[in-house]
């Protein structure tokens, strides 16, 4: 499949100054039914250019949904997302996804190299271009010497950084991830919770990351978005505001985390109850 570009490159600047590429991102009262069965009703939610949201909230409720809303995977039964003030009605070059489970995203008959020029085809892009950009993407996840390997020949946390530069590849200035870290161990997740900090920073993209992990989601966040209810809505945003340079130990002491941490699940525990 061929994605259409939204536009050319041009920056947009956040409430804080911060330069980014990607586009601002406006979701206008979208519900979305499976049938009859109304699994999402009446959700608001932006995310600015460069920033990182965190989207919690109990298992079933819909998250996985929204952000398949967010792709232009499935379109919302009614209501919109917009990304740079148009509508998005299919999957666009500018959203890239990683999902949870890695075993199954990478095609395990090709080399790393070629998973990742793989999107880039019937671009009209040479083979040459396509694995010199590939090449950067692994660059840019901190596996330049990993291109020759199949994916069954590297670890679970490297398989997930592949995926993550696959979804680079296409020039993705929005990262959609759905529990990218779920199945890895624990200090592979640390890693990569990193990871995802350095590329927003170096590449100013915006990431809309959905996880269950109330810690991570106040480390990566610069706002947590909570869902809740049958049908779903945002019931609380909570903006975290612990700067851009965070530390996996220094951070995670810092009181004003625990605090942010306190709220977000209180906030959880009182629409569970
Ligand atoms: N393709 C589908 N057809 C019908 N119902 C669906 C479909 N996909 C999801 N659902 C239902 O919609 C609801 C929300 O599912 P969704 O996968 O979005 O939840 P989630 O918040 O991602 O859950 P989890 O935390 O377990 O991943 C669930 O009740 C689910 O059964
Ligand atoms: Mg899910």
């Amino acid at each position: 499949m061929i994605r259409p570009k939204l536009q050319t490159v041009k920056t947009h600047e956040n409430g804080d100054g911060v330069a980014s590429k990607a586009p601002p991102m406006v979701v206008r009262d979208l519900s979305k039914s499976y049938g009859s069965i109304e699994v999402i009703s009446g959700l608001n939610m932006h995310v600015d250019p460069g920033e990182i949201i965190c989207i919690v909230g109990p298992s079933g409720v819909g998250k996985t949904t929204l952000l398949r809303s967010l792709s232009g995977l499935m379109p919302p039964t009614s209501g919109s997302v917009s990304v740079g003030g148009k509508v998005i009605t299919q999957p666009l070059e500018e959203i890239g996804i990683v999902f949870q489970d890695y075993r199954g995203s990478l095609m395990p008959w090709m080399r790393t190299l070629e998973n990742v020029a793989f999107p880039l085809q019937g671009r009209g892009i040479g083979k040459a271009e396509r694995e010199q950009r590939a090449q950067e993407c692994l660059d840019t996840v901190g596996l330049s010497d990993a291109g020759q390997k199949y994916p069954w020949e590297l670890s679970g946390g490297m398989q997930q950084r592949v995926a993550i530069a696959r979804a680079l590849a296409y020039d993705a200035h929005i990262l959609l991830m759905d529990e990218p870290f779920g199945s890895l161990d624990a200090q592979t997740r640390l890693g990569l919770e990193d990871l995802v900090l350095d590329l927003r920073s170096r590449l100013k993209i915006s990431v809309i990351v959905v996880t269950h992990d109330i810690d991570e989601a106040v480390y990566l966040a610069d706002r947590v978005v909570v869902l809740a209810g049958k049908p779903a809505s945002v019931v609380d945003n909570v903006d975290v505001d612990l700067g851009m340079n965070r530390d996996q130990i220094k951070t995670k002491s810092d009181p004003r985390f625990v605090e942010y941490r306190n709220r977000v699940l209180s906030e959880i525990m009182r629409v569970r109850d």
